[in-house]
């Protein structure tokens, strides 16, 4: 069976409650160390255009305090570029970025976004930044990651949550299908695995038997799970989750 497989938690939402409100609580640096001692291996945060959520000031404070590594959402934006190129993240997942969205919907434009996407990859990439790019899980899709040089790729699990919640059997097959083939495909690219968006206890556990994934990035069940039992016992359930989809 593959390396284990990384638990990155995505602290988005503890800052759109604390926004909900003005002020420093709840604070997300203090949400993120919490579940890295309850066993989280990274912390994501999404920096958007319109910083519903996650502040500058929030990635200068994840960077400067924690000891694991931080995974920096963005869009391809020049202004982006330059807050990451300053925060200087272990790792940057580019996302599409529709200001409407409630949440990003849909992976990126990678064939007809390449000639856009491949000067950033390339900039971020020459600072030592590890870059992602968050993606649907196809073929096309995959074959123009690699040729616009990224190392790793997030699958976008979000149709394939979305009809096992909806509890359509036959269209969560025909997803996870897609989600598995995709998988299957990055080795043969030689790119590395990551996937996430929409994933509670029971989707983490069946994509976790995937065993070319090596990192999920899970934050709103996480978040809403921890309302009622707690970071630390949410990250922990959920780490021992993954451990066992993956036997
Ligand atoms: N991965 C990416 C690239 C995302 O954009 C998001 C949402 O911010 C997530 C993972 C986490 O999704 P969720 O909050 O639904 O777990």
């Amino acid at each position: 069976m593959a390396t284990r497989l990384r638990l990155g938690f995505n602290i988005d939402h503890v800052a759109t409650l604390r926004n909900a409100r003005g002020g420093g609580v709840p604070d997300p640096l203090r949400a993120a160390e919490l579940a890295v001692a309850a066993g989280a291996d990274g912390i994501t945060a999404h920096l958007r255009e319109d910083r519903r959520h996650i502040h500058d000031e929030d990635m200068t404070r994840l960077k400067a305090k924690l000891r694991v590594p931080l995974n920096f959402e963005m869009a391809a934006t020049e202004q982006m570029l330059d807050v990451a190129l300053a925060v200087k993240p272990y790792a940057a997942c580019l996302v599409p970025e529709r200001r409407t969205e409630r949440t990003t919907e849909g992976g990126l434009d990678v064939i007809g976004g390449h000639d856009h996407l491949k000067p950033f990859v390339a900039e971020l990439g020459r600072a030592g930044i590890v870059v992602a790019l968050f993606i649907e899980p196809q073929a096309e899709a995959l074959e123009a990651a690699r040729s616009i040089g990224a190392l790793a790729i997030e699958l976008h699990t979000g149709a394939w949550c979305n009809a096992v919640l909806d509890g359509e059997k036959t269209r969560a097959t025909d997803e996870f299908a897609r989600l598995r083939a995709a998988a299957a495909l990055t080795t043969k690219l030689g790119i590395e695995c990551h996937a996430g968006h929409g994933l509670d206890y029971q989707t983490a556990r069946q994509i976790s038997s995937l065993p070319e994934v090596v990192e999920l990035n899970i934050g709103h069940f996480l978040i809403a799970e921890a309302i009622f039992v707690g970071i630390e016992a949410a990250i922990r359930k959920m780490r021992a989750t993954m451990d066992a989809g993956r036997k």
